[in-house]
This record gives structure tokens, sequence and C-alpha cells, in this order.
């Protein structure tokens, strides 16, 4: 095997290397803590790679995934070779946008139809969540923190929220990628490559729309993106125009309208534990109390 380039990740590395004829893609990680949650996205995609039955999206083959050593795991995958969001935005037209949305939602649409209705959801994961989000935020943000104020603001608001059971009504249970974000994305001519599955504290389509729409309405990838220069106008104007349609076609489904705007404040607030630099932290301080002013 031939190493071509090196780059470090977020707990984890990519190569990108030639076995035998064909370039692949070697994710692994040293870190312990990592391996379990990179063997989960491994497993994720294997399975997505067998069932997934959308035209026009692809799911890397997995190649080989194992321990190698003690305390390594590395995940072989097919390279696919594409353009990232920011490059395919800057040249699609309104017909191969017009593409992506409709394969997108189809892929969503799928996921839906091989999950499982549940009439009347009891679920404790909201709530569950919201604790440990809670501690986490708490053990950061303490009264020396500039954000100090916010952040109580923000988590007295979200314990009159989520309560320690909460019912959602035929409510979709099962499958998702889990980061369906636009940087997990590999983006072809004519097909969508989906990459980086991640397992969700609960595994629900709703999942996907939300993280989908934490891009389109939110433009959460533009702010970790700093390769290259881009219009950001063009690139606004197509967001808004893909998250009306996503907003349009999964309005039909009753558990969106109901389950949408309590994960995607979720969602957001899972991050804050993350954030490592201030412009992150303030995006993050104000995309949640957007949130709770215009859908609580
Ligand atoms: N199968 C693949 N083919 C081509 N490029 C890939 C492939 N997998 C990953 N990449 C490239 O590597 C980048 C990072 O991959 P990925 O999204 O899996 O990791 P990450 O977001 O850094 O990791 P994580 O979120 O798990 O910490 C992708 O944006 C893409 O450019
Ligand atoms: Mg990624």
């Amino acid at each position: 095997m031939k190493k071509i380039e090196v780059e470090g990740h977020s707990g984890c590395y990519i190569d990108i290397k030639k076995n035998k004829d064909i370039l692949v893609i070697d994710k692994y990680t040293k870190n312990e803590k990592y391996i379990p949650r990179l063997k989960a996205q491994f497993d994720k995609q294997l399975s997505a790679a067998k069932t997934n039955i959308t035209k026009n999206i692809v799911v890397p083959k997995i190649i080989n995934s194992d321990e190698t050593w003690p305390g390594e795991y590395h995940g072989i995958m097919e390279y696919v070779y594409g353009k990232n969001f920011v490059s395919f935005f800057e040249y699609a037209d309104k017909m191969i946008i017009d593409k992506f949305i409709s394969t997108i939602c189809e892929y969503v649409r799928n996921e839906i139809e091989s999950s499982i209705c549940v009439a009347e959801y009891e679920t404790d994961e909201l709530y569950k969540k919201w604790m440990s989000v809670k501690k986490n935020m708490m053990n950061i943000y303490k009264n020396d923190s500039p954000y100090y104020s916010s952040i109580m603001k923000i988590i007295e608001r979200c314990d009159e929220i989520f309560k320690p059971v909460m019912k959602f009504e035929n409510f979709y249970v099962g499958k998702c990628h889990g980061d369906l974000t636009f940087s997990n994305i590999i983006f072809r001519d004519n097909e969508f490559a989906l990459i980086d599955f991640l397992d969700s504290f609960i595994e629900s389509p709703i999942i996907d729309i939300v993280k989908l729409r934490q891009d389109t309405k939110y433009k959460w990838s533009t702010l970790m993106y700093n390769s290259k220069e881009y219009d950001k106008t063009r690139y606004d104007m197509i967001c808004k125009y893909i998250d009306e349609q996503l907003d349009i076609n999964f309005s039909k489904y009753s558990f969106y309208k109901d389950s949408y705007a309590i994960f995607q404040l979720m969602n957001f607030l899972r991050i804050v534990q993350y954030a490592k630099k201030d412009s992150v932290t303030i995006y993050l301080i104000d995309t949640i109390n957007n949130i709770l002013n215009e859908k609580f």
C-alpha cells in the first residue's frame, strides 16, 4: 500500500492510499476513546451500502474494517472522486440543483419508508440528552466566561422545554445517516456519495432532515469552511432555495411538522460543548436563541 496524502481530522485521520490498482481511503484512529464511534460509523456505512435503494445515491464500499493493532482502528473504503459542496454549488445550474434536491428527498423518503411508524411515541431520549448536554455546558461555561449569562438564559428556557417524557404522534423510528450535512456529501455530476455516517442519540429520519437544514437554513458547513473564496451571495441564494424545497417536501409528513423544531434545537445545543472558537460559540448562541424565539 502506497500512501499518497495525509490529512488530520477531529479524533481521526484520513489517508488516501493506493491499494493494488485502486485508490482507497483509510480512515483511522489511534485514540482508544474514538474507536467505538469509528466502528459504529463503519457498521452503519456497511449496512447503508447494502440496503441503499436510492437512485443516484452512492455509499462508498467498505474494503476492510478492523482493529489492526490494539488501540488502533482502520476503516478502508473505496475512494470516490467528486467535488465538495462549495465547488459544486459554485457551478451547479438550476437543473443540477433540482436533481440534488429530488435525490436527497428521495433518500430521506426511503429511510422513512423503511422505518417504523409509532402511533404514540413516548421517549426519554431528549431529556437524557438534555441532562448530559446541560451538565457539560455548565462545566465549560463558568461565571468568569463572557458567555456565562447567555448560556444560563438558554439553560433556563430549555429546562422548561425538555420534559422527562416527550410524546410524539406517528413518529418514525429507524433509519438515518446521522450526520447528513453538506460536508459529508461528495458531489458528482449525476451522483451524490454519502460518507461519515454517525450513531445518533436517537435513530430516526428526522435527524437527517435536521442535519440537512443545519446547512440549508443555518449554513453550518460554511462556518467550518475556509479553503477558498467563493461567492457567498450566490451560495446563500441556493441554500435558501434548497431549504424552501426541503421544507415543502417534508411538510407532507406530520411527524416532521411536529418534531422538527425540538430536534433542531437539540442538534445545536449538543454542538455547544464542542465549540472551540469564539466565532462558533457566538454563532451557536445566536442560532439557539433564534430557534427558541421563533419556535417555542
Ligand atoms: N470515500 C471517500 N472518497 C473520497 N474522499 C473521501 C472519502 N471519505 C472521506 N473523504 C474526504 O475526507 C474528508 C473528511 O472525511 P469525513 O467526513 O469522513 O471525516 P471528518 O468529518 O473529518 O471526520 P469525523 O466527523 O468522523 O471526525 C471528506 O470531506 C472528503 O473530502
Ligand atoms: Mg465529515
